[in-house]
């Protein structure tokens, strides 16, 4: 049986160059390297994004975000499966079931419930439930691979927990998702793990969507030649040397790593290519080149996929999805007594 590789990626179509560089691209990657022997499950977990208001079109934004994978340079074929969470009520009803298997206690301790309900006097039940849909839309696809950030580590212990809970309890339907570990090790990319792209402007800071100054951070929908003179005009140290030393100058082991990153070279060539140079304006001349060429070509890709593409990909996705995720939900529902 082929493995499945499956992302939730959120409809949030406003990306700094840091998500996409940290975050999609690596992704895209992933799916290239894997598509002819595993199924990617790249789905929109809208059910999540309603905890708390949407900004923008929901609807829209999802296909903006998945064109922003194609913009990207991932290669659909037979085995890349894109759908919409709600479009699968499989989803919804497992998380149902989930929630028996559950208990109020382990939510309670998740660490991104605790900071989402810090301090409010009201907190939707949605938001406190969210992981158990998270897990839901993992296991019914018997996914082994879930690329995430770290802050979502937390979750897919729990899904492991809840899987293997049910799976004792009931019988044995669930797989197991990867270890955090093991799902590190396969999302590694040689080189350029872990980068962390700062703000221009403040490099100690992480480069951020929310920071209001236009200079600090660079968007893909910026004009490539807007975002080269970011770059030229981003904050530097007035030691003289070009080296990675993220504590005394951040804003130079920035560019370099935004260098590695944007030509996907390892980080360790562009430091040793560097190393010795003195003049940062070259350092910034060649980034910034770097830095107008990647936009360019993803923004000249980006304008020529129309949604309807997306929609077809959606239309086939669901299907594929529906018929997976019923067979488990239906495995689930023998095991619980309901059928
Ligand atoms: N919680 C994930 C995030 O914030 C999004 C998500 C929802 C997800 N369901 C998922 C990711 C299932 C992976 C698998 O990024």
């Amino acid at each position: 049986m082929k493995s499945t590789i499956l992302t939730g990626i959120r409809a949030n179509s406003e990306l700094t160059l840091g998500n996409f560089l940290g975050a999609l691209l690596p992704m895209v990657r992933l799916a290239n390297t894997h598509s002819a022997d595993s199924h990617i499950n790249i789905f929109v977990p809208d059910l999540h994004s309603i905890i708390s208001a949407v900004d923008g079109e929901l609807q829209q934004n999802v296909i903006k975000s998945l064109k922003n994978y194609l913009a990207a340079g991932l290669t659909v074929n037979k085995n890349i499966h894109f759908y919409r969470q709600s479009r699968v009520p499989a989803h919804s009803e497992l998380c149902w079931i989930l929630n028996c298997v559950a208990s109020m206690g382990e939510l309670n301790r998740m660490t991104q419930y605790k900071d989402k309900s810090e301090g409010k006097d009201s907190v939707n039940v949605g938001i406190f439930d969210y992981p158990v849909l998270m897990a839901a839309d993992i296991l019914l696809y018997d996914a082994k691979y879930i690329p995430v950030g770290e802050d979502q580590f937390q979750h897919l212990e729990l899904t492991r927990r809840l899987a293997e809970r049910f799976n004792r309890k009931y019988n044995e339907i669930f797989t197991l998702p990867a270890e955090p570990k093991a799902q590190i090790e396969f999302m590694s990319t040689g080189g350029n793990d872990g980068i962390r792209i700062r703000d221009l402007q403040n490099p100690e800071k992480k480069m951020s969507k929310s920071n209001p100054a236009p200079n600090s951070k660079i968007m893909l929908s910026d004009e490539p030649t807007v975002a080269a003179k970011k770059i030229m005009s981003a904050t530097t140290d007035s030691l003289g040397k070009i080296q990675y030393d993220m504590f005394n100058q951040p804003g130079i082991s920035n560019l370099l790593q935004i260098e590695a990153l944007t030509t996907d070279t390892p980080l360790q060539d562009v430091i040793s290519t560097w190393a010795g140079e003195t003049h940062y304006g070259d350092l910034k001349q060649k980034v910034a080149e770097s830095v107008r060429v990647l936009l360019e070509d993803f923004q000249t890709k980006l304008a020529e996929i129309s949604d309807q593409q997306i929609l077809d990909l959606l239309e086939s996705g669901e299907i594929y999805a529906n018929e997976v995720a019923n067979q488990k939900l239906h495995e689930a529902q023998v095991a619980f007594g309901l059928r």
